[in-house]
């Protein structure tokens, strides 16, 4: 037996998705094929007693599919992989945060019924020095910032309410604009959309604000979840944001959350938002943080449900981009656009969709009152504050930190289940800030584990049909 003889690896395995299909796949390398059931009977064969000239003589389709296996690491020459198996283990993980949610404010103008931030329960604002030193403990870190973020160190103004604190958001920017590392900031943020004063636009403007507006598509939708503080209805209000934003020519997008209310509406809702001229749409899974723990019973979906709105609004945004001449202008939704990548490259730099998540490591969030979490999702649990501005320095903080530790060994390859999960290296394991609001703990396996294998093999054969193509990408995370 040459050396050379082509052998499937032996921990591929084998998925049927359809009479026609099944789908293949390595789960140390994420790495995927679709074939019929010749194709899986062959690669099923390749036990390493062929020469690869044997094998040609069955014919051209045979030769084409054996190229392709060893090209993408489903079959080894020998000793010889094209991929090594330990491929994300060895991805490094070095602490080295450039993406920072501010909790500008504690404040809200509206008293959303599953916020998980519990804006409005108090009212405080963080001060523009804590603002400036969120910025200066990044950039002058003991860490340089990470190639994934090709330097940038992105703020996302998020609060409650940010528009609730717009003069010390401005002032801690115009301070960090004195910082000589300030041409690295770039400030996103996140709003509900009523209140774009001129001051505000003239923000957005001249610091070049990415902004997001929260909008839950449809009035008795919206209205039943996004109230005003005193109770009355805002879907008018924040339908004159958006009008607002657009007439001056301010690029956003429109995040909507996913309840029980919104989930057997989703593809009227995306429709709307598309008619009001909107590009980039996120869909947010509730998740049972803050007020949202009150709510859950009535507002969180099944898993079933949740792939349900999944599988509906891929089909849509593929309608709506097969009649787009023009990819440049395709409509995104961002969820799908992180999937896709991790399916379609071996990098992974989306922080929700890698593992360890980059909660804690890429990502921190900020409070106020200068306590630091590992994400935002944690607002509010006690034993996920990782330790306070006030008190020490970012880089004292982050050092030897036993949960930060707790939080960077939670990988794929170590949570029991997902060690033995054929999609671990496609799916990060969850997120763990989900799995710990829902469970108690960020050491179990993920809590959408069925949507998700769902939802992943139906984009493999989406791409394996041409349905779904890399211009659905969004790499700019
Ligand atoms: C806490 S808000 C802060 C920024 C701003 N006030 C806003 O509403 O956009 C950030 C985002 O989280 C979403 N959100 C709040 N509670 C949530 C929950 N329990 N599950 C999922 N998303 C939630 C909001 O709709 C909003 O899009
Ligand atoms: S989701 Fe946003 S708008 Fe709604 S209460 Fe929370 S902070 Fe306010
Ligand atoms: S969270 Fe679920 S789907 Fe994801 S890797 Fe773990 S077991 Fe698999």
């Amino acid at each position: 037996m040459s050396l050379a003889n082509p052998g499937l690896i032996p921990s591929v395995s084998f998925h049927k998705y359809d009479e026609s299909r099944v789908i293949a796949i390595e789960p140390d390398t994420a790495s995927w094929a679709v074939v019929d059931a010749q194709g899986e009977e062959f690669l099923r064969s390749l036990d390493g007693s062929r020469s690869i000239s044997s094998i040609a003589e069955g014919g051209p389709e045979k030769r084409e599919l054996l190229d392709r296996a060893y090209a993408i690491g489903l079959i080894a020459l020998g000793q010889d992989r094209r991929l090594p198996p330990d491929l994300f283990q060895r991805m490094p993980v070095h602490v080295q945060p450039w993406h920072a949610v501010l909790n500008i404010t504690r404040n809200c103008n509206l008293k959303c019924v599953y916020c998980y931030a519990r804006a409005g329960d108090d009212s405080q604002n963080m001060s523009p020095d804590m603002i400036y030193r969120v910025f200066q403990s990044y950039a002058d870190g003991a860490w340089e910032p990470a190639e994934t973020s090709d330097g940038r160190i992105t703020m996302i103004m998020h609060g409650g309410e940010p528009l609730m604190a717009l003069d010390e958001m401005r002032e801690g920017v115009r301070r960090i604009r004195r910082h000589p590392k300030q041409e690295r900031l770039e400030i996103l943020l996140q709003t509900n959309g009523t209140m774009f004063t001129d001051e505000a636009v003239q923000f957005f403007r001249e610091e070049h604000v990415g902004v997001g507006v929260s909008f839950d598509g449809i009035e008795w939708c919206h209205d039943r979840t996004r109230p005003f503080a005193h109770g009355k209805p805002s879907y008018a209000a924040v339908l004159r944001g958006i009008e607002r934003l657009k007439e001056e020519g301010i690029g956003f997008g429109v995040l909507v959350v996913v309840t029980s209310i919104t989930a057997p509406h989703v593809e009227q809702i995306f429709d709307d938002i598309l008619a009001r001229g909107i590009r980039s749409i996120s869909f947010n899974r509730f998740f049972h943080g803050g007020r949202g723990k009150a709510v859950g019973a009535e507002l969180a979906i099944s898993d079933e449900q949740w792939y349900r709105v999944q599988r509906t609004l891929l089909e849509r945004l593929i309608a709506v981009n097969r009649a787009e001449k023009d990819p440049a202008n395709y409509v995104r939704i961002r969820e799908f656009g992180h999937m896709l990548q991790n399916l379609l490259t071996k990098s992974r730099m989306w922080i929700c969709m890698r593992s360890p998540c980059g909660a804690g490591w890429v990502h921190l969030a900020f409070m106020p009152d200068g306590s630091v979490y590992p994400c935002d999702r944690y607002i509010g649990e006690g034993e996920m504050v990782l330790g306070n501005l006030n008190d020490k320095s970012l880089s004292e903080i982050l050092n030897g930190n036993p949960l930060l530790e707790r939080i960077l060994a939670r990988r794929v390859d170590r949570v029991e289940r997902c060690r033995m999960c054929d999609w671990r290296w496609v799916c990060g394991g969850d997120c763990p800030a989900r799995v710990y609001l829902q469970n108690g703990t960020i050491d179990s396996a993920g809590v959408q584990c069925d949507s998700i294998r769902r939802i992943t093999q139906d984009m493999i054969v989406m791409l394996d049909k041409g349905l779904l193509t890399p211009e659905y990408l969004i790499l700019d995370d």
